[in-house]
């Protein structure tokens, strides 16, 4: 009976400390939240929506520092999972159920994340990078966002606008208020001002972009881009 008993309550002691925490990290910090961001997990890369600043980008969340930021959580596909160790605990990004977190950075810089839940061939290559900057660079960075899209200045940017805007570009991909028809892949609004792309498996400079507007499926087997760009269009 003895030896039945001590494990049991072991087990039960575990279970309480367990439960005890699971709440304490899954509550709301008890300061209001500063800011809301709306995660949204596709296969394989990340959408972050600003709900309150009208600010839509992918694979690079930016945070201002000292924020008390609340995290709503979606996905549109399969099972993912946000989850950047620096920051906060995982938590699973499920279709048809909204999870939510709260965490705060005190440090600016650079935190890099991954999800956490086997979601496809792709799923190592679905990274998070987030940048938490300090107040005034966030405002800044906010303004940024809000701006209009870039308007061509020569006749081969309008021709490259023309092509995202009404050409194939457009079904999938929203440019300002150029609206996708079925947006499934990111918002290439403010494009540029990113770091990375491909759920931050590449480096976003021309010579990378030209490669994957040409053959996509070679850079991320299995992505939902499936059009390949002829060299002149590139
Ligand atoms: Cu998304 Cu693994």
């Amino acid at each position: 009976f003895v030896w039945t008993a001590i494990p049991v309550l072991l087990v039960l002691i575990l279970f309480v400390l367990t439960v005890r925490t699971i709440i304490a990290v899954a509550a709301p910090k008890s300061q209001p939240t500063d800011i809301n961001v709306h995660i949204i997990g596709h296969q394989w890369w990340w959408e972050f929506d600003y709900p309150d600043l009208g600010v839509v980008t992918a694979n690079e969340l930016h945070i201002p520092t000292g924020a008390n930021v609340h995290v709503s959580l979606d996905s549109v596909d399969v099972i993912h999972s946000f989850w950047a160790p620096e920051l906060s605990h995982k938590m699973d990004v499920i279709p048809g159920q909204t999870n939510h977190l709260w965490f705060e950075v005190d440090r600016a810089g650079t935190y890099t994340g991954q999800c956490a839940e086997f979601c496809g061939l792709n799923h190592a290559n679905m990274r998070i990078r987030v940048i938490a900057d300090s107040p005034a660079d966030f405002d800044t960075w906010v303004k940024d966002q809000q701006a209009a899209a870039y308007q061509p200045a020569t006749p081969d940017e309008q021709k490259a606008l023309d092509l995202i805007t009404k050409g194939i570009c457009s079904n999938c991909h929203t440019l300002g208020d150029n609206q996708a028809v079925n947006p499934i892949g990111p918002d290439l609004t403010h494009l540029a001002s990113r770091t990375s792309f491909a759920g931050d498996m590449y480096d976003l400079n021309p010579e990378n972009l030209r490669s994957w507007l040409t053959d996509p499926q070679a850079m991320k087997p299995g992505n939902d881009m499936v059009v390949n760009l002829t060299p002149d269009q590139v």
